[in-house]
């Protein structure tokens, strides 16, 4: 291969990442909540040899959203478990909750399903954003975002200690002696830290890949922080390619200050991809599918992603003034929202949510499979990504378009395998067996 090897991980949406995914594929609607839908897409993965496939989680939903799009925000650990029985080779990396979850029993679901796939598994860590998350937990309010990541530190450290509680050597099978595992080699974490106290190993041995996969997808510096300590692999969204290169040089600078291999951190950016045979035919599948977009979501969805309650809003009229007008700073997403409105305060929000939806959004990619892969290595040559999460924009089909046709360019370009040389997902993303690390607290 010349140069650094491409990775990719599939991201797994129902019907597709377009809203209006759901509304142009052929599928019987129901069909995203089987399992025969993720087997699909796994297998598709596989046969185009990419890295990994990937589930979000989102453990609060708001309703609004029922109206508009598919609703299938399964178990991520449950759907891949399943997976493991059909597919052989492909990584599965599920997403759970710092904030929600407790690092023990997180450690051995996610150790388990390392154990069934024979190694194949990452976890996506994230703190959490939506607060409606709380009130499901029984909890009276949602940590604020530095306190989330402050625990999200301490959660992950405890998690790898679980998952080096055994020596890799520790089980004996001596039946002649009668001795199945060697005490001597349990290390349980005893760990007493500000947010979590945990005791002893897990109820199994350590998992193939010693520890699973640890990704990452902060995008603020406390995001990139945590990344930078931990994370194997970083899904980013760049707003604009040299967003990309600037986020990506941050986050190895930081890997390095944290004394790691920058080159062990691989970056993956989020794409959406809609592709043709010609440029004219994707652009025609992307119009329509932009052509089938709600209004009625677009203001409702800015609101909420915003991190307002779309209920409490009229939308013909403007959005009040005491939202943007107050002492407390915006967070990154509401910032767009607040200065439009401050522009034109007279708009009716429908309006102003129609206005901000337009444009080529950045991180679609619209073209042929030739001009993709050049769009892909455009971006690893000029230091913006070590690959992509690719986001068809509808499911299965850009995925099999993508392996397809965008694959066997990128491997006649030398800049992707032609098989996979390992077993495991560490193999594929050619990162070494950790080591258990002994902790000295
Ligand atoms: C590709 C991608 C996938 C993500 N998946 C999830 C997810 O499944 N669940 C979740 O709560 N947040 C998810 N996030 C949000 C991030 O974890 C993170 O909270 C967000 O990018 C904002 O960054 P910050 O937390 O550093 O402020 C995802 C982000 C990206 C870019």
């Amino acid at each position: 291969m010349s140069g650094r090897p491409l990775h990719f991980t599939a991201f797994i949406w129902p019907n597709g990442y377009h809203e209006s995914a759901w509304r142009v594929v052929d599928d019987d609607v129901r069909e995203v909540l089987r399992l025969s839908y993720y087997t699909e897409i796994g297998r598709i993965a596989e046969r185009g040899l990419l890295d990994s496939i990937f589930l979000a989680d989102n453990i609060a939903i708001p309703e609004y959203r029922v109206t508009h799009l598919p609703q299938t925000q399964f178990d991520p650990v449950v759907v891949l478990s399943a997976l493991t029985a059909v597919t052989d080779r492909i990584g599965l990396i599920g997403t759970g909750s710092t904030t929600y979850s407790k690092p023990w029993d997180l450690a051995r679901r996610f150790a388990t399903l390392d154990h069934l796939s024979g190694g194949r598994a990452g976890w996506n860590i994230v703190t959490t954003t939506t607060p409606l998350v709380a009130a499901n937990f029984g909890e009276h309010s949602h940590p604020e975002h530095a306190d989330r990541y402050a625990q999200a530190h301490e959660f992950v450290d405890v998690v790898q200690q679980v998952w080096d509680g055994w020596d890799d050597d520790a089980v004996v099978g001596d039946r002649g002696r009668g001795i199945w595992g060697d005490r001597a080699k349990l290390h349980a974490p005893h760990f007493r830290g500000d947010h979590y106290e945990v005791e002893g190993i897990l109820p199994f041995p350590r998992s193939p890949q010693g520890r699973p996969v640890l990704v990452q997808a902060g995008q603020s510096s406390a995001g990139i922080g945590l990344a930078a300590r931990y994370a194997d692999l970083v899904f980013s969204g760049p707003p604009s390619p040299q967003a990309a290169v600037d986020h990506r040089t941050q986050l190895r600078a930081r890997a390095a200050a944290a004394g790691r291999d920058p080159d062990h951190v691989l970056v993956l950016p989020a794409l959406m991809v809609t592709l043709g045979g010609t440029e004219a035919e994707a652009r025609a599948k992307a119009r329509h599918l932009d052509e089938l977009r709600s209004p009625e979501f677009r203001w409702q969805n800015l609101l909420y992603m915003t991190g307002h309650h779309p209920d409490e809003f009229d939308p013909d009229v403007p959005l009040p003034a005491k939202l943007y007008t107050g002492e407390r700073l915006p967070t990154s997403g509401a910032q767009r929202l607040y200065a439009a409105a401050r522009e034109q305060p007279d708009l009716p929000l429908r309006e102003l949510a129609r206005q901000l939806a337009q444009g080529p959004t950045q991180n679609h990619f619209v073209g042929t499979p030739e001009q993709l892969a050049d769009h892909v290595i455009a971006w690893q040559d000029a230091g913006a990504a070590d690959g992509f999460t690719i986001m068809g924009s509808t499911l299965p089909g850009e995925l099999s378009t993508f392996v397809d046709h965008v694959v066997p360019i990128l491997q006649a370009r030398g800049r992707f395998r032609t098989g996979y040389a390992g077993e495991t997902l560490r193999d594929h993303l050619g990162l070494e067996r950790p080591a258990a690390h002994r902790a000295t607290n």
